[in-house]
């Protein structure tokens, strides 16, 4: 069984997107698995009945307390009657990972208005309407911690206009739900997730593509999901709580680099 220290002892947690779109671990899995590991009860929300509850399996099978509900949070129906499930089963909500999340290529020219729709839809209005209802039920009990997910491609431009466009308004809501909400003790933070190697990306991986995102960043390391659900659990823990507003870079110092100065000259003329 897994170490655990009870950091988020009497908890509890809703992680929308806690499935993966694909076989293993995405950021929402591993998000909930450590929510759950240090004692949080939590709510599995994912639009896909059959992944949340594989991700609820791996959690029963270490011990730990989760239930899935169904539910697409680009409507605001299914948000409202995601947190009321939350309430009825558990009695509170402290902790609300805004994780889901989709990606779409293309520049303005290419993107149809269809698309830009949707991809706004599924990675902001996701988080203004499941926030909308998850606050009052967190201001009730004292305060809470809402941890939403943009991107290094909403900091840097990264070949996807309105996937990039979507992280970057992810980052402005953030920093306005933080003052909003800083006074009801709600800390409001981002995780802007690097070239992580997660189910949402690997379809579109060869080894070699593999291997070049792995070296991209000064570290020459892989990150993998756990990487983005380590810093959700530190944000969503009380080590965390005089921490509100602020946007996370976990990439291995990826955005921290030029990628001319540093990939290209320091390699080629070892400065
Ligand atoms: N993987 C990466 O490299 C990477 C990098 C930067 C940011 N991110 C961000 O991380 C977040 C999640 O990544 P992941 O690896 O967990 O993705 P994933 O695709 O593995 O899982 C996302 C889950 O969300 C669910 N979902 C999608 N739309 C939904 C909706 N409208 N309602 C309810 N559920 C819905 C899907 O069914 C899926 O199970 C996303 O916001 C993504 O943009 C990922």
């Amino acid at each position: 069984m897994p170490e655990r220290s009870g950091r988020l002892e009497g908890k509890v947690a809703i992680v929308t997107g806690a499935g993966s779109s694909g076989p293993g671990v995405g950021n929402g899995r591993a998000t909930a698995t450590l929510f759950a590991r240090e004692g949080a009860r939590v709510l599995l929300v994912d639009m896909a009945a059959d992944r949340a509850e594989e991700t609820r399996r791996m959690i029963a099978d270490e011990g730990g307390a989760a239930s899935t509900f169904q539910a697409d949070v680009t409507a605001a129906d299914d948000c409202r009657r995601m947190v009321d499930a939350c309430l009825e089963r558990y009695g509170r909500l402290d902790i609300l990972d805004n994780n889901v999340g989709i990606s779409r290529r293309g520049t303005v020219v290419e993107v149809s208005e269809a698309d830009w729709d949707h991809i706004m839809a599924v990675n902001v209005k996701t988080i203004v309407l499941a926030s909308k209802y998850a606050i009052p039920s967190m201001i009730e009990t004292g305060g809470g911690s809402i941890i939403n997910i943009s991107s290094i491609a909403g900091l840097r431009a990264h070949s996807s206009t309105p996937y990039t466009a979507s992280k970057a308004a992810v980052i402005g809501l953030t920093i306005s739900m933080a003052a909003d909400h800083g006074p009801d003790g709600i800390r409001t933070n981002c995780i802007a997730p690097g070239l992580v190697y997660t189910p949402m990306v690997a379809p579109r991986m060869d080894d070699d593509l593999r291997q070049i995102r792995s070296g991209a960043a000064p570290m020459r390391t892989e990150g993998t999901a756990w990487d983005i659900g380590n810093a959700a659990l530190f944000l969503a823990s009380e080590e965390a709580r005089w921490i509100n507003g602020v946007i996370l870079p976990v990439d291995a110092g990826l955005v921290a680099t030029s990628p001319v100065t540093y990939q290209t000259l320091a390699q080629q003329v070892r400065l």
